[in-house]
């Protein structure tokens, strides 16, 4: 019953059906109000006629009367008679003083009660016949042949009456003829113009999925057509902005945002690292994915985006798998987009990667006291890299706007020598590591010529706005530029670069997650791989072999807690897993022997009955074994000195759809400023590290969910296409401008 009412309300409250109910309502009341006012009208009008006629008829009766002959002949009475033969009077009586009727007419009513007339004062009166008819009587003094009394005049109501009707009745007919009337004439027009109009709006949703160009060809779309046409262009402004703000970010979404924004745009990306490398391992080719928190962030983005990734091709067998333009397509198992390789030497590898990248930047923009070294034939070396990667965009680019996204500080320079060759180009360049206080990067021989070379790019990103305010510092005190802090950009020889905080994020929903064997089954598989008894609870760090992860400063806050809290002897195990990487370097060299040595060296203290609190496990781990970890564990931890963002931090959270275990993380990671729900620690302080264990490892399953539940959210909702998007978005905005400024 309640859903019928319902029902009906909502749709006599419809715009088509309420305005027109609304419009007859004001009709009906109107015809009503109207026919009944003049209605009352015409009956005063001919109540007034009545007494004007009594009147006269009263004056040509009174010089009749007075003489005496007029009654004696009955000669009043036969006048009286012709009067009241007009078909518009009842008829005339005279009651004389004593209450007697003299003189009456033959249609008078025979109930006259003279006496009761004589005693009133009044001058008419409506009185009721016995048959019901209604008439009106006017008084008037007469004196007939000296006999004083009263001249009655009578009207019958009836005929008001009947002409009231009438009245009401053609005036109700004829508005009600003109109300239907001006109802139809309205709905035609209603109907004509909303047939134009939306003949307008088709016209402008046509064009505005035409090219720009083809749009102008035509002469341009009509005014109206014009004005909605920028009212399509600001709501899809709108709902972009939306997107941004709340929308469910997926490959799905990032496909449409490029279609809707940057309607056929070239993307490439640019990288170092390639997210697929074939190695000839004991004479086969075997395909790895590198474990790179570019590449795994990357490469999903690029799976929805269907472009170029053009990185450097480092494989053993890299060249035995690519056809004669050096390219392949890739995932190998669902081909998206296409990766083309670019050969280096060692010479170049030495220079441009090991030393100028690695030895230089990688130092520089991490605190991790390691002093960079800063070697001139490194940098010519990563200059003539970035230049020959520049040739090999602008060859793939094949038109003279493409999107470019550049990654990393691989390719400082490179921004700057693409917007030399392609002026139109949107390029989007993104800083996966930190960028250091203008102090410390003031160091660097080449500081000049890396912030000009940024800044050739049109939008510049850093995972937190922490990074962004260094680097605004940087150019501030380093080059001629201007900062224009409120719109967050750089001008530099009249031109801006956007530059803004983007955190990078994982794959959500992750496809790693869908393909692992539910937890228990993982645990059961780890502590059989590395012989853990069932009481024995596990604490996990993966990551490269790089002084910038901290993985001695834990190993360290292992030994703090087994001799803080002794009672986790033979009941908790780190198991270490460290990829080699850039191995050939001094510094990472040396790691890898210091970790290995530490880890002998505290297993050594408290080893006993074959159980050892580090397993260290040195070498690559493929994402599907790294989320049989993930999920086998009770803790994850995260200790780097100084990290960018840390992807592994937010997988650990991806791989717990169970909702448990706990995440140790550094407060210098930048992922600690979107994941606070994790012990938060310092990775200097080994002893607050250590206690930081001894809570993950007594914290409730209640406790754990909580935690966890809060941190999927917010990694759910800013997952990696949301990254992506977020750049994209600006990206566009900025070659709308770029656009209306060339026009102007
Ligand atoms: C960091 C860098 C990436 C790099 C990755 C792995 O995450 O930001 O650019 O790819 O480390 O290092 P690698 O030198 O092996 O590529």
């Amino acid at each position: 019953m309640k859903g019928a009412r319902r029902r009906v309300g909502a749709f006599l409250t419809r715009p088509g059906v309420f305005y027109p109910l609304l419009g007859l309502l004001a009709s009906v009341v109107l015809v009503v109000g109207l026919s009944s006012f003049s209605s009352q009208i015409v009956s005063a009008w001919m109540r007034r006629d009545m007494d004007l006629r009594a009147e006269l008829i009263f004056r040509s009766l009174h010089d009749q009367a007075s003489s005496s002959r007029a009654s004696e002949s009955g000669a009043l009475s036969r006048v009286m008679e012709q009067i009241a033969a007009d078909g518009r009077i009842l008829g005339l009586a005279f009651c004389a003083k004593d209450g007697r009727l003299a003189i009456t007419t033959s249609a008078m009513p025979a109930n006259l009660d003279c006496a009761e007339f004589m005693r009133q004062a009044v001058w008419n009166a409506t009185l009721v016949t016995p048959n019901g008819a209604r008439i009106r009587l006017n008084f008037f003094p007469l004196t007939v042949a000296s006999t004083t009394g009263k001249l009655l005049v009578a009207h019958d109501l009836g005929v008001i009456e009947q002409r009231e009707r009438d009245v009401r009745l053609y005036v109700t007919a004829a508005l009600t003829a003109v109300a239907v009337g001006f109802a139809f004439l309205a709905a035609v027009l209603t109907l004509a113009l909303r047939r134009s109009w939306m003949q307008s709006l088709r016209r402008a949703i046509d064009e505005s999925h035409k090219p720009a160009a083809d749009t102008e060809r035509a002469g341009g779309p009509a005014n109206v057509d014009r004005q909605i046409n920028a009212m399509l262009a600001d709501i899809r402004g709108r709902r972009k902005f939306i997107h941004g703000v709340s929308v469910k970010w997926s490959p799905d979404a990032l496909r449409q945002l490029l279609n809707d924004e940057l309607p056929e745009a070239r993307v490439l990306t640019v990288s170092n690292r390639e997210p697929y490398i074939h190695n000839r391992i004991d004479g086969a080719i075997r395909l790895q994915i590198p474990a790179s928190g570019l590449v795994s962030a990357l490469e999903p983005v690029m799976r929805a985006c269907r472009g170029v990734w053009i990185a450097h091709g480092g494989g053993s067998a890299d060249r035995d798998m690519v056809d004669a333009h050096d390219r392949l397509v890739v995932p190998p198992d669902d081909p998206a987009y296409s990766l083309r390789r670019v050969w280096l030497s060692e010479e170049e590898q030495d220079g441009y990667y090991y030393g100028a990248a690695n030895e230089g930047l990688w130092p520089l923009c991490h605190i991790a006291f390691i002093r960079p070294t800063f070697r001139e034939q490194d940098w010519a070396c990563y200059k003539a890299v970035n230049q020959r990667f520049a040739d090999i965009v602008v060859e793939e680019a094949n038109c003279d706007n493409p999107v470019i996204l550049v990654q990393d500080y691989h390719f400082a320079l490179l921004p700057r020598m693409i917007r030399k060759r392609l002026p139109k180009a949107t390029i989007v360049t993104f800083w996966h590591i930190p960028w250091p206080n203008a102090e410390t990067f003031s160091i660097c021989p080449w500081r000049e010529e890396i912030l000009d070379g940024l800044l050739g790019s049109s939008v510049l990103g850093f995972h937190t706005q922490f990074h962004c305010n260094n680097f605004f510092d940087s150019a501030d005190r380093l080059i001629e530029c201007r900062i224009d802090r409120e719109n967050s950009s750089v001008w530099l020889r009249g031109a801006e670069t956007l530059v803004r905080p983007y955190p990078i994020s994982i794959e959500w929903p992750s496809r790693v997650l869908a393909r692992q064997a539910p937890v228990a089954q993982c645990r059961a598989n780890v502590q059989a791989r590395f012989g853990l008894k069932d009481d024995v609870r596990i604490a996990v760090g993966v990551e490269r072999f790089d002084y910038t992860k901290g993985i001695l400063d834990r190993m360290r806050a292992v030994d703090d807690l087994l001799t803080m809290s002794p009672q986790w002897r033979e009941k908790f195990v780190l198991i270490q897993v460290a990829a080699p990487t850039r191995s050939k370097l001094e510094a990472y060299a040396a790691l890898q022997h210091e970790a290995e040595r530490l880890a002998t060296e505290i297993n050594g203290k408290y080893e006993r009955h074959g159980w050892k609190p580090i397993q260290l496990v040195v070498r690559h781990h493929e994402p599907d074994e790294v989320f049989e970890l993930f999920r086998a564990a009770d803790a994850c931890v995260v200790s780097s000195l100084h990290d960018g963002m840390n992807l592994v931090a937010k997988e650990f959270v991806a791989a717990r759809d169970d909702e448990r275990g706990v995440l140790i993380l550094s407060s210098f990671a930048g992922a600690a400023f979107e994941l606070p729900e994790a012990l938060i620690v310092n990775p200097y302080d080994a002893h607050g590290m250590a206690k930081a264990f001894d809570r993950a490892l007594r914290m409730s399953p209640e406790e754990q969910a909580e935690r966890m539940r809060v941190m999927v959210e917010q990694i759910s909702e800013r997952n990696v296409y949301r990254w992506a998007a977020q750049m994209l978005l600006d990206a566009a905005w900025l070659r709308k401008r770029q656009k209306i400024a060339e026009r102007a």
